[in-house]
């Protein structure tokens, strides 16, 4: 790939070089959608270029994960999605003669350096919102194709005429996979990608895998029936549709369209385009009566990027329902599941996924109103609620995140969301936690006003005797229990400082 960056090329071409010579490889990743999109993506790159591997995931890359890896007798060991931020303990192993790493991953590096390293933020690329896990993933795959093209001695730019058979031999198809894996990440600020993720989003259109347009911006567009849609949009809150099922109902009923097929209400996607402009036109019309500003009326309409080969009311056509689809897995210890619908698992896989999804849902509904009637507690620059155990720590960032801007839960300051580690976050399982999570959660507004949260969750965790790090806008950490208040203190005073 030819991106905007030609030192992130030759880096990448550096590692595919690596892989290519090894007899196989241990693949290692994050527990979220843009940790199996990463995944998926390598797997993808590694089996076309004849590299035997075997594939990995945790929850968090810390020292005894680390240690497990560099007792297996891999002597290369590819990390996707993490790796970056764990460096000085990975270059130990690697010192060791443990095994060589590759790292292809979008979090701040911690204070070491190696060979094989693919990371946008050491090309000036913002690995929070410009290239995710599975975009320093595709990048590598795209290295790799190029170097099996140079070995075979089939012709790179004959190869790159379109045409699914050439995008397969340059692995521009896995486009789509890294586009849902940037998604998933919040990477889309103001409706869309930017920087690098465009430059993936145009390859995978070229490719005939993606393809984007101006659309509503709501969650749900394959899947939801229309009233569902529109009562569980609450990002723009529109008086007497969101939240109201009778409102949204009857809104729609208003509307002089035939909006069911054999008495079911139809979903989003399953609309023409005529009828999609009705709905939207009236939706609009009525956010301006009701008062919605006009800055909320925009964020009503954004890019959607749609997977173009998946069937028409799938959650695997629409990019963030595939992405939550995936958090629904691997953050349910079924990261196989999660792997498999990626790797075109359309039966079985699929199958478990879905019901895994229904799980999340009523998980994550449940923990937004956890917290919405608990409310947060508010000091000075940031707010912060403790779930215990009853919030699973692999999704209480998401709910905390989903929570900001529900009533008591500010949007101008960070939140954080402290949930006990090894629960099922139902309460009642014995957990004896000594270990708290923390996930800290920002707005893109307030990182443009100095908000770090890698640097808040990283120094207020050592603080404490814990770890942590991540991106900018969301990130995390692990404490010790009991020290939750003198962290909350810690982080308040370092917010502070960042946004005075
Ligand atoms: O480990 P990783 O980088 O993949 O995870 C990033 C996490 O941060 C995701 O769970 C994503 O949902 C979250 N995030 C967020 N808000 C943002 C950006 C990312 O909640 N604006
Ligand atoms: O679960 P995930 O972090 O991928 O969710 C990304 C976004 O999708 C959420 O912030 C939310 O706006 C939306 N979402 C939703 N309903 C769900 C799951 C996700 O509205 N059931
Ligand atoms: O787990 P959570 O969704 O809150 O993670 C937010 C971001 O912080 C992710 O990118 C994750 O990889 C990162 N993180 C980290 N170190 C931790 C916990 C989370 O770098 N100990
Ligand atoms: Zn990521």
């Amino acid at each position: 790939m030819t991106g905007p960056v030609p030192e992130l090329d030759e880096r990448a071409l550096a590692c595919a070089r690596h892989l290519r010579d090894c007899d196989r490889v241990l693949l290692a990743s994050h527990i979220d959608a843009d940790g199996l999109t990463s995944a998926a993506i390598a797997a993808q790159a590694l089996e076309r270029a004849g590299i035997p591997f075997e594939a990995v995931f945790e929850k968090q890359l810390d020292e005894t994960a680390i240690a497990d890896i560099a007792v297996t007798d891999y002597d290369t060991v590819l990390f996707t999605d993490f790796g970056s931020g764990q460096l000085d303990i990975i270059s130990e192993h690697e010192d060791d003669g443990a095994f060589t790493p590759v790292i292809a991953d979008h979090h701040q590096p911690a204070d070491r350096d190696t060979e094989y390293h693919l990371n946008p933020l050491l090309f000036g690329i913002d690995g929070a919102s410009e290239l995710s896990g599975a975009g320093a993933s595709y990048v590598l795959a795209r290295a790799l194709a190029e170097l099996t093209a140079e070995t075979d001695g089939s012709d790179p730019i004959a190869a790159a005429d379109g045409g699914t058979a050439t995008a397969r031999a340059d692995n521009r198809d896995l486009a789509a996979l890294a586009v849902v894996g940037a998604v998933g990440d919040m990477q889309a600020s103001g409706g869309e990608l930017h920087g690098a993720n465009e430059g993936i989003v145009g390859e995978g259109v070229d490719a005939g895998v993606v393809e984007t347009g101006t659309d509503l911006a709501l969650y749900g567009k394959q899947t939801r029936p229309l009233p569902k849609l529109l009562e569980y949009a609450t990002d723009v809150r529109i008086p007497g549709i969101s939240n109201d099922q009778r409102g949204a109902l009857s809104f729609l009923d208003g509307l002089d369209l035939d909006l069911k097929s054999g008495g079911e209400w139809r979903c989003w996607a399953e609309l023409t385009r005529e009828e999609q402009q009705t709905v939207a036109s009236a939706l609009v019309k009525r956010a301006v009566e009701r008062g919605v500003p006009a800055s909320k009326i925009d964020q009503l309409v954004g890019t959607s990027y749609v997977l173009s080969e998946e069937p028409v009311g799938t959650e695997l056509r629409d990019a963030s329902e595939f992405s939550t689809l995936l958090n629904a897995t691997a953050r349910y210890e079924r990261a196989d599941v999660g792997l498999g619908v990626c790797l075109g698992d359309r039966e079985g896989a699929l199958e478990r996924a879905r019901k895994l999804l229904r799980n999340h849902r009523r998980n994550l509904s449940e923990g937004i109103d956890l917290v919405t009637e608990e409310g947060v507690t508010h000091e000075a620059h940031v707010q912060w609620f403790h779930a215990e155990d009853r919030i699973r720590e692999t999704i209480v960032g998401i709910v905390a995140g989903m929570a900001m801007g529900n009533d008591g839960v500010s949007r101008s300051k960070p939140i954080l969301a402290f949930a006990e580690k090894g629960g099922d976050g139902n309460g009642g399982t014995e957990t004896d936690a000594e270990e708290i999570k923390v996930s800290g959660r920002g707005t893109h507004g307030l990182v443009r006003k100095g908000l770090d949260l890698s640097v808040v969750m990283g120094e207020a965790s050592r603080a404490v005797g814990g770890d942590g790090g991540g991106h900018d806008v969301a990130a995390g950490a692990t404490v010790p229990k009991g020290s939750e208040a003198e962290f909350v203190e810690r982080a308040d005073e370092i917010v502070g400082d960042q946004l005075s």
